[in-house]
């Protein structure tokens, strides 16, 4: 639906105010009403290096979910304020693996005799706590778009990884780009003594995937993908590597919404496609492709929002950006200074990947 025209001009107002004081980052899921208002749009990864790369700016308004917005300010230096427009938009696959619950998973570990091989990874899909813990234990953070090399990377350091919090990310990345069995990964349940394993599964393992997926990306199932090629012939299959493995053993082409975005601007027109992943995107998409001939479709027949992200809304930022102006720092997002010393090192691992 169109913005409120009142909202946008208000939002226009307030960021020329502003100036180069703010600075806004749109991740890719967020509404169109949004991101019109966006100074750059990306991925997760870039987004993070985005962030880093803006000193000059007193406020980063951070237009994506919780755990971005932390990455944020884990990334950039002590002045620099991130701003979320919704403290609400959190994310179910982050909170999914908590401090708690990860330490226990230590605990196991080392019980069974294998946390000494074991290299944590963990997608940028997680809180502070999480990096924290992977930076303390030698690990790295990952992106869906760097997953594979961050793995290559692990397994430079030790013999096992401990993936979290998306199970499906891992076992993707493992399985169908790295050459590794579906045997080769267990999967550990936080809501289970010792996580549902026992020492020897533990010992045997080379991938120990947390339990942990995105309830978005979870929708889609091999029967979406043969409806759809059933419906569309000749359709090309493009989808999020956070959808679950079968999906993306049946897809033509697996990716980052960054690596999504590419494949279809370089797509030949008169070619179709149907996108596995967060609705707005899709759409965005579908609309911009659709003069070029590119007929693009929702690879599901029913809707699905990341809910969360859809909390960021034109009134949330146009308060948001109205509050900076008039001098009042709202929803500040800050990661406390002991959490930040290990988060960052992860973070930090990530970047430096090849
Ligand atoms: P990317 O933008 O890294 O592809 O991640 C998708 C996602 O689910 C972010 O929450
Ligand atoms: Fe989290 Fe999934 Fe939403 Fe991404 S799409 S923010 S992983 S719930």
């Amino acid at each position: 639906s169109p913005s409120d025209p009142d909202l946008v001009e208000r939002a226009r107002a307030a960021k020329e105010k502003l100036g180069d004081k703010v600075f806004v980052l749109g991740h890719h899921y967020q509404r169109d009403e949004v991101i019109q208002f966006a100074d750059v749009t990306g991925d997760s990864f870039k987004l993070a290096r985005d962030a880093a790369a803006r000193p000059e700016a007193e406020y980063i308004v951070f237009c994506g979910v919780h755990f971005m917005a932390e990455s944020a300010d884990i990334l950039t230096s002590g002045d620099q304020k991130v701003v979320l427009p919704d403290l609400a938009a959190g994310c179910s696959m982050a909170d999914m693996a908590t401090a708690e619950q990860v330490a226990e998973c230590w605990d196991v570990l080392t019980e069974a005799g294998v946390a000494e091989q074991v290299v944590p990874v963990s997608y940028m899909n997680s809180s502070a706590d999480i990096k924290a813990f992977t930076g303390r234990h030698g690990g790295t953070i990952c992106t869906s778009s760097n997953a594979q090399r961050a793995l290559e990377w692990a397994f430079e350091q030790g013999e096992k990884v401990l993936f979290l919090p998306d199970q499906h990310l891992g076992r993707n990345t493992a399985v169908r780009d790295m050459g590794m069995s579906l045997e080769d990964c267990v999967l550990y349940n936080p809501h289970k003594p010792n996580g549902g394993l026992t020492a020897q599964q533990l010992r045997d393992a080379k991938m120990i995937l947390w339990r942990g997926h995105c309830s978005v990306h979870g929708r889609f199932s091999l029967d979406s993908v043969n409806d759809v090629r059933e419906r569309i012939p000749g359709v090309n299959v493009l989808v999020h590597p956070e959808c679950k493995h079968e999906v993306v053993e049946a897809a033509d082409y697996v990716g980052s919404t960054e690596y999504i975005i590419k494949a279809l601007e370089a797509a030949p027109a008169g070619s179709k496609w149907a996108i596995g992943t967060e609705l707005n995107l899709v759409r965005r998409l579908a609309n911009r492709f659709a003069p070029e001939g590119k007929e693009i479709v929702f690879l599901d027949k029913t809707v699905c929002f990341c809910s969360t992200m859809n909390r960021i809304d034109l009134p949330h930022l146009v308060w948001t950006l109205e509050s900076l102006a008039e001098g009042n720092l709202v929803n500040r997002i800050e990661v406390d200074r002991e959490t930040e010393r290990f988060a960052k090192l992860a973070l930090e691992r990530m970047l430096a990947l090849p």
